[in-house]
């Protein structure tokens, strides 16, 4: 049995299409026959609401993490069915007392990847989104992960934060996670009417094009993607042969040909601090 590949969907920069990435590739994987499990991992509870559980007050991924740490027993309550055939373990501002708590924890770094460790075998794909910051609920996240996809909005200084996030990356990669790489760089929320996308793409492309991977999809921005979200369905049933749709279908089959760890040697070691 193929073994289960765990993505970190990271950017510390909000807005940037983390969580509407994390949905949508999700959606797209599980159309090509994979079992995808998608994780919350931002106290805003955005992937949650987009995907239609609003005010969301049920068991969370914090309430995963906390039963973890105290070594309590999990009931199976804490994974909700998209009718799109992915899973999701939610997530509410509750995470964010958890990660006041996690200071004193022991292995604080590692939590979310006991919780994960037994729901690997029951999925193709587990996809992580994660919030807006390098804190410690990220640094688990990517502790647990395999890859890291960052997504970068088209815009002016929208490069700045990659080399900080980079340099968290290497970071977590030489202290905890050794086998973590950098599975690529998403050109987001891409305005095809202007020369900025292009841009941004050749800086982004001679900036770091030779320590990681830049995707060869892009996905545009479309209306119809903010849209889909405010009734709980991804692009790719909402629009279904719209731009969005079609841009993370063909990212979903670029994830899966990269296959885990094709760019492990592609290790940003020593470039990129
Ligand atoms: N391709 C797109 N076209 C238009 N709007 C988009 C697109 N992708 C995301 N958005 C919208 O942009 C905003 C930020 O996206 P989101 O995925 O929530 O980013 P993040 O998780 O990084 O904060 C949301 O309102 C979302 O609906
Ligand atoms: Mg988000």
């Amino acid at each position: 049995m193929k073994e289960c590949e765990v993505i970190a969907i990271a950017n510390q920069k909000g807005g940037v299409g983390k969580t509407t990435t994390t949905f949508n590739l999700g959606v797209a994987l599980a159309n090509m026959g994979k079992r995808v499990l998608l994780i919350d991992t931002d106290p805003q509870g955005d992937l949650t609401t987009c995907m239609g559980f609003n005010n969301y007050e049920g068991t969370t991924v914090a309430t995963l993490m906390e039963h973890t740490i105290n070594d309590v027993p999990l009931k199976d309550d804490y994974i909700l069915h998209h009718k799109e055939n992915i899973d999701l373990i939610p997530s509410n501002l509750d995470l964010s007392g958890l990660e006041m708590s996690l200071i004193s924890t022991i292995s604080r770094e590692f939590v979310l990847k006991n919780c994960i460790i037994d729901l690997k075998k029951d999925y193709d794909y587990i996809l992580i989104d994660c919030m807006p910051s390098l804190g410690m609920i990220t640094i688990n996240s990517l502790a647990c992960a395999d890859s890291v996809i960052i997504p970068v909005q088209t815009q002016y200084l929208a490069l700045n934060n990659m080399g900080q996030l980079l340099g968290t990356v290497n970071k977590v990669k030489k202290q905890i996670n050794p086998e973590l790489t950098v599975k690529g760089v998403l050109l987001t929320l891409v305005d095809e009417r202007t020369n900025l996308a292009k841009e941004t793409r050749y800086q982004l492309q001679q900036s770091y094009g030779s320590v990681v991977n830049i995707f060869k999809n892009r996905i545009p921005l479309a209306v119809k993607a903010a849209e889909s979200s405010i009734v709980g369905k991804s692009a790719l049933s909402y629009d279904k042969n719209g731009k969005v749709a079609i841009a993370y279908s063909e990212l979903a089959k670029e994830v899966i040909e990269n296959g885990k760890g094709r760019f492990k040697n592609e290790s940003t070691k020593d470039k990129v601090r």
